[in-house]
């Protein structure tokens, strides 16, 4: 039984102002993810990605349709689906130490054990002696290992990223890339990853899916047959650049058509 599945879902939002109306965000939403699956949600700025992320992690309700993980309807956010954004989900006026402390302090762990295992993932993150630097201190690449951290330590096995990298430079851009990768091969969980970069979905993900433009649905859904454990590397092969075609030809007249959309809106 697949660990995620979004049926015939549908999300309008009422708007006011000039605009005012129903906007249609989803529209005939199906999506099944299977367990322990990378899965790449790839679509134009607007389609209904971050909203059909908040639907699995429970931030928000479908219009109709059902949303399930592990068979269960989904009513709210639980500590089983770990979700990370791209301005790194920490608190600022805490040190790096008490951000990645936080989930499982709240959820009543001894004190002993949460800072051993606080130790633990500072260090998979590449964050080992910043325990008591504040964000702030840190660069952008370096909180979102802290997010990543915060998240990771709960040890959910439903990761959602909605483009946690979007905001990077290019070159850290690949470095969280590749640790994710890393991490990702070390405790496979089902991750659903937000992106609209066509190299950052094929450099990770099992299978892509390909939105529309708005009102989002599924276009097609792409396996990606390049070979784990990958890193950068993989990027410059035959087999890398014909995927990369492929799916922008799919992308780009749904880019065109979001243009249009936003226009008329
Ligand atoms: N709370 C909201 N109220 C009204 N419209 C919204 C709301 N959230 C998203 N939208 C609209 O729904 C559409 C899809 O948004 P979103 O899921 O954020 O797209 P994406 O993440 O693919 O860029 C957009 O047109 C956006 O403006
Ligand atoms: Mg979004």
């Amino acid at each position: 039984m697949p660990e995620i599945t979004l049926k015939d879902v549908v999300v309008e939002f009422q708007r006011g102002g000039r605009n005012a109306g129903t906007l249609t965000a989803l529209d005939g939403f199906d999506l099944a993810v299977r367990d322990r699956e990378f899965l790449c949600l790839l679509g134009p700025s607007g389609c209904g990605k971050s909203t059909a992320l908040n639907l699995v992690a429970g931030f928000q309700r479908p219009t109709r349709g059902e949303v399930r993980v592990g068979g269960e309807l989904v009513m709210a956010p639980g500590p089983a689906r770990g979700v990370v954004f791209q301005d790194a989900n920490i608190f600022p006026w805490l040190s790096v130490r008490a951000n990645v402390a936080f989930g499982p302090l709240v959820q009543g762990v001894d004190k002993k054990v949460v800072r051993a295992q606080v130790d633990s993932y500072l260090e998979r993150v590449g964050l080992a002696g910043f325990g008591e630097h504040l964000p702030l201190e840190l660069s952008g690449g370096m909180r979102q290992r802290v997010g990543l951290a915060r998240v990771l330590i709960n040890d959910p096995p439903v990761l959602l990223m909605d483009e946690p990298f979007g905001a990077l430079d290019a070159q850290t851009r690949i470095i969280m890339q590749e640790l994710l990768l890393a991490l990702w091969e070390n405790e496979r969980k089902t991750v659903i990853f937000i992106t609209h970069d066509i190299d950052e979905a094929l450099l990770l993900g099992d299978r892509i899916v390909v939105m529309s433009a708005r009102p989002g649905r599924v276009k097609c859904s792409l396996q990606v047959s390049l070979p784990r454990p990958r890193n950068y590397q993989v990027t410059t092969t035959e087999e890398f650049m014909a995927l990369r075609r492929r799916l922008f030809d799919e992308l780009s007249p749904e880019a065109q058509r979001a243009d249009r959309v936003e226009a008329l809106h």
